[in-house]
């Protein structure tokens, strides 16, 4: 049964983790399933998001920001997320629409309806279910292991809580599609929790 299923999450939230590890369970279970990410995905989302998470240019403007991740998107629902979810599969996505909406929105200030009409023109696949792994931003970059610093890595903590306070707030106004997990708890816990929702949602 075709079920697209997204993971965001701020920096150190455990979400790719959690992604990987819920798409070895479908497979264990015999579920046709597929895990892929953004920005990336696709031969040309990977180099945009090469560009957009390393580029030294710091005279990137929010509007540019916000377009080429929608172009790396657009790419990836032709290429990958739609043709799958056609053939039946449930598609994981590490990162996806509310990502723009949370980073480009609120993180970078960003005019919210500008943001989701450019998000609806480029990928108009909604997800089923949106699992936002919430975490307080010090405690996330406290967990983070690779200290090198991409682009938003680099933002300051104000950025990031913006970010945080956005996710929660698309949550709230979508109640039925998202499940907010403390990512704070243990990844058993985690798991444990993601994977009672997707099967409830297999099961329907
Ligand atoms: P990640 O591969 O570690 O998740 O890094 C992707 C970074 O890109 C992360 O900091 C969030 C950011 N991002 C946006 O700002 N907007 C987007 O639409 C997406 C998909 C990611």
């Amino acid at each position: 049964m075709a079920l697209f299923i997204t993971f965001e999450g701020g920096e150190g939230s455990g979400k790719t983790l959690q992604a990987r590890s819920l798409y070895t369970r479908l497979l264990k279970a015999a579920i046709p399933a597929l895990l892929t990410h953004e920005p990336g995905g696709t031969a040309l989302g990977r180099k945009l998001a090469r560009w957009l998470k390393w580029s030294q240019d710091t005279g990137i403007s929010p509007l540019t920001e916000l377009l080429m991740f929608n172009a790396s998107r657009a790419q990836l629902v032709k290429e990958v997320i739609k043709p799958n979810l056609e053939e039946g599969t449930v598609v994981i996505c590490d990162r996806y629409a509310d990502s723009t909406i949370a980073y480009q929105g609120y993180g970078r200030g960003l005019n919210l309806e500008t943001v989701k009409t450019i998000n609806q023109m480029a990928a108009s696949i909604k997800p089923d279910l949106t699992l936002l792994l919430d975490i307080p931003v010090e405690q996330g970059f406290a967990r983070k292991r690779d200290k090198r610093r991409d682009r938003f890595e680099q933002e300051d903590i104000a950025f990031h809580r913006r970010v945080r306070q956005g996710y929660l707030k698309l949550a709230a106004e979508e109640p039925e599609r998202w499940l907010v997990i403390n990512a704070s708890q243990s990844k058993a816990k985690i798991r444990q929790i993601i994977w009672q929702r997707v099967r409830q949602l297999l099961s329907r």
